[in-house]
């Protein structure tokens, strides 16, 4: 990777900036509010933090006309992407034929998990999907690691060197999973109790109580699960719920007396302001109430549920009930880390249920409305003084048929950045700042004349 300077702490990025102060909701992209587009604008950064905001033809302030600018001029600013459902171990299985959910898991993805007892194999992992969600212009993010400690550390560790927004945690299943893929209910809590300790809350490190899903915990697990949520605050909690049919009538077998799969895991006390559910297709009024009730949110995986055949989740009626959502690659049951791509197939899963989802949604959905939902609004998913400097820069168009789209966009903004959204992908990304600093630099590209 190519540093621009590994050393500086001021720096100023120059280009159009497009970020948002509100939820869009499902508006038409005339009516939606919130959207806020500054064209040739200045971002100052100072130590890690955006410092100032201002028009490139307005004077710089005392002190920054020698600091060295980006200069992006007639490219696209964006806060970065916060992608909160992915698994670490899982690029190792990304684009697996032939399976659902169920089968998948067991087909793929125990036995690349297992690798992960290796503090080698987690480390060299941790970095390369750190690097590769910086590739594809996303800053931060809710990771699902493995059982194993040590891969858990190595996550926190990489993205504590970056200074990069992490939020993960042991994952938690002590059955229905191969040898090797299993805790126990005594060690588990030990790990996950030195683990918050030692990371939760350095830096922009946060631990999250990983409950891989109902059907790999016991209920002597859940239950010790439920008690690290309520003893230590600040934590969240992650997990997948109702996903998927044959998932449903599984869990509705192992736990009886539970009213719902949701409810296996409210009863325990983990759901929360800071539960992070992945996929809740099949979830029903009810359990939305309970979401809704606690300010928990639904990490929706469009690109998973459509390579998996799980389903199609109806946000409108999420939004409609009051229940937030976030958008997430769940890379590898996704296809894709660029959380452009997954925007693309949330539009197509919205279109195939007659609701039509804005640019505006979308984008909000992966800055500033997952900064919101995970309580970190202050800090991240804006282009404004004082959040850290999380910006990833990005071309309009790359090839022929995205450069030719683009030229014809010109009716409305809206039109243009849908075009944008829907053919863009890692492609078009040109550089990632974490805290201030490049961790990814495109190599230059020849763009063809129009
Ligand atoms: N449910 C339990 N584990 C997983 C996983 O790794 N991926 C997905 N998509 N769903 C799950
Ligand atoms: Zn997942």
């Amino acid at each position: 990777m190519k540093r621009i300077d590994a050393m500086l702490d001021r720096h100023i990025l120059r280009g159009d900036l497009l970020d948002f102060t509100e939820d869009p909701g499902f508006l038409s992209p005339q009516d939606a509010p919130g959207v806020r587009y500054r064209p040739d604008h200045l971002v100052l950064i100072s130590q890690g933090r955006i410092e100032a905001v201002q028009p490139a033809k307005q004077t710089l302030p005392d002190g920054w006309a020698s600091v060295p600018v980006s200069d992006h001029r007639g490219q696209l600013i964006l806060p970065g992407f916060i992608d909160t459902h992915v698994h670490c171990p899982q690029l190792d299985v990304i684009a697996s034929f032939g399976t659902e959910l169920l089968d998948w898991l067991n087909t793929y993805t125990f036995p690349a998990e297992r690798r992960y007892v290796d503090p080698v194999v987690s480390y060299d992992g941790a970095r390369r999907f750190l690097h590769a969600l910086w590739a594809h212009g996303t800053t931060s993010a809710v990771v699902f690691p493995t059982v194993h400690k040590v891969s858990a550390e190595a996550l926190f560790d990489t993205a504590s060197q970056a200074q990069m927004r992490l939020i993960t945690g042991k994952v938690l299943m002590d059955r229905h999973a191969p040898d090797g893929l299993r805790d126990d209910v005594e060690q588990a809590e030990k790990d996950c109790v030195d683990l918050i300790d030692r990371w939760h809350g350095r830096q922009r490190q946060s631990f999250a109580v990983t409950v891989r899903f109902a059907p790999t915990s016991t209920p002597d697990q859940l239950r010790m699960a439920g008690r690290l949520c309520q003893s230590y605050a600040g934590t969240y909690m992650q997990t997948h719920v109702a996903e998927n049919r044959a998932e449903v009538r599984w869990v509705a077998e192992l736990f009886p007396s539970a009213r719902s799969y949701l409810d296996v895991y409210d009863r325990d006390g983990l759901i929360g302001p800071r539960a992070v559910l992945a996929h809740g297709i099949w979830l029903d009024e009810r359990d939305r109430a309970v979401l809704q009730a606690h300010g928990a949110q639904i990490a929706h995986s469009p690109s998973s549920n459509l390579f998996l055949g799980s389903g199609l989740f109806d946000w409108a009626t999420a939004q409609r009930e009051g229940v937030r959502v976030s958008l997430a690659s769940d890379v590898g049951g996704g296809t894709s880390l660029s959380m452009l791509r997954n925007m693309g197939d949330a539009y197509k899963i919205q279109a195939m249920q007659g609701t039509r989802l804005t640019a505006w949604k979308a984008l909000y959905t992966a800055t500033l409305g997952a900064a919101h939902n995970l309580g970190l609004a202050d800090e991240m998913g804006r282009i404004e003084a004082g959040c850290m400097a999380d910006l990833a820069v990005w071309r309009w168009a790359v090839g022929e048929v995205a450069s030719h789209r683009d030229q014809l966009a010109q009716r409305s903004l809206h039109e243009r950045v849908f075009a944008w959204m829907t053919l863009g992908d890692e492609r078009n990304l040109v550089s990632t700042w974490v805290a201030g600093r490049p961790v990814f630099q495109a190599p230059q590209i020849e763009v063809p004349a129009p």
